[in-house]
């Protein structure tokens, strides 16, 4: 009789509402189905290079469904091809040591692109893996949904329905900032979810008299407050996208922010009304995930452990169109997947007055409503 499977798990990268629930799935379907051991690495990536390991039975993985955050813990900053406790060094070979000394048959990592490069990096070295993609930016190349962006969704519109009372109550125009990174997933979802004036994302450069001038016409309409979404990489025609801080020893070192108040700073010279601004920040990235990202979540992390079974390795569970599928990890790494020009959102923001800052936007549209798809 052949052995059991023995199956390692890791969370990397930035937290994501919906990290409890893929350790749950993953851990409950290869128990229960494929009669798997599995194995938690602690903190992302840095458990395979620091050896900080522990078995996950399926009582551990009971309760956890609804929890933020992550029971193993993460890091965005543990790569085991340069180490940043040991100046960088590739400390890949001692990894590799540490998953045959395991009697490992595969590590399932739940992250996002830099999670996905390094599994690929050391798949290459005759590990293996499945990867489940995750973060609330929704921007991995490969899959039209990642789970925790929904979760964010839900947090951001939450704000943007908030911000209207004090916006109408005060005549002012209100700002708020998201996360996202390079893509504008976040903030055109809830922008258009919460009803937004002007919704701003790094994918079309905007143009400050556009903003200035909705603003003007709804002052002079008698609608005297308006509310803007920005994306945290948006950024004007020619400018540069804001950068908040560089962390060091990080494999994605840039951490964008702080445009909301540079663009509070110009809209004030433009318009009547006072402006105020709010970052939003790490509260899109906390507490309990929504129905759907719960249900996203134990979708990718059953289909993760089957992959296991079945020999899958190198590739990321991946949702397209609607259908579950995998893709190989080597297309996701890295990359970035932003917003095109064909999302029907944007063209259905536009036809119920939404402003994306830009003069005459729907020339920069492409293709009808009706022929493109829904991601
Ligand atoms: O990728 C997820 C994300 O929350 C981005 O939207 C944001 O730019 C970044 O992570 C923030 O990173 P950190 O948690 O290191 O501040």
């Amino acid at each position: 009789m052949s052995r059991a499977l023995r199956v390692g798990v890791l969370t990397g990268g930035g937290d994501a509402p919906g990290l409890n629930a893929v350790i749950r799935a993953v851990t409950k379907s290869l128990i229960l189905q494929h009669n798997a051991e599995v194995l938690g690495f602690e903190e992302g990536f840095m458990g395979m290079i620091e050896k900080r390991v522990r078995p996950l039975s399926y009582r551990d993985v009971s309760g956890i469904l609804t929890r933020g955050g992550t029971i193993l813990g993460t890091n965005n900053k543990a790569n085991p091809f340069g180490y940043y406790k040991r100046g960088g060094a590739d400390v890949s070979a001692q990894v590799k040591r540490y998953y045959e000394d395991l009697g490992l048959d595969a590590v399932i990592v739940i992250g996002g692109d830099g999670t996905m490069a390094i599994a690929h990096g050391l798949q290459q070295l005759g590990l293996n893996f499945v990867g489940v993609p995750k973060t609330i930016d929704n921007d991995l190349v490969g899959t039209s949904r990642t789970f925790g962006f929904d979760t964010a969704v839900a947090i951001v519109t939450d704000a943007v329905d908030r911000l209207h009372s004090t916006a109408q109550a005060h005549n002012r125009v209100m700002i708020v900032e998201t996360m996202g990174r390079y893509a504008g997933w976040i903030a055109l979802y809830a922008g258009v979810a919460g009803g937004a004036d002007v919704i701003l994302i790094p994918e079309f450069e905007y143009d400050i008299k556009e903003i200035a001038r909705v603003c003007t016409e709804r002052e002079s309409g008698g609608q005297n407050f308006t509310i803007v979404v920005v994306a945290e990489g948006a950024r004007p025609v020619g400018g540069e996208m804001a950068v908040q801080e560089i962390i060091k020893d990080s494999p994605d070192p840039i951490r964008l922010g702080g445009i909301c108040k540079i663009l509070e700073t110009q809209l004030e010279l433009h318009v009547r009304s006072e402006v105020r601004s709010v970052i939003l920040g790490h509260v899109q990235r906390g507490g309990t995930p929504t129905p759907y990202d719960r249900n996203l979540a134990t979708v990718f992390g059953s289909y993760a452990a089957s992959m296991v079974a079945d020999g899958a390795f190198g590739r990321m569970v991946a949702l397209q169109e609607g259908h579950l599928t995998s893709i190989p990890l080597e297309e996701v790494a890295g990359k970035v997947r932003t917003i095109s020009a064909d999302a029907p959102v944007l063209a259905a923001a536009l036809a119920v007055g939404t402003s994306f800052g830009v003069p005459d936007f729907k020339h920069r549209l492409v293709g009808t409503q009706a022929s493109a798809k829904m991601s």
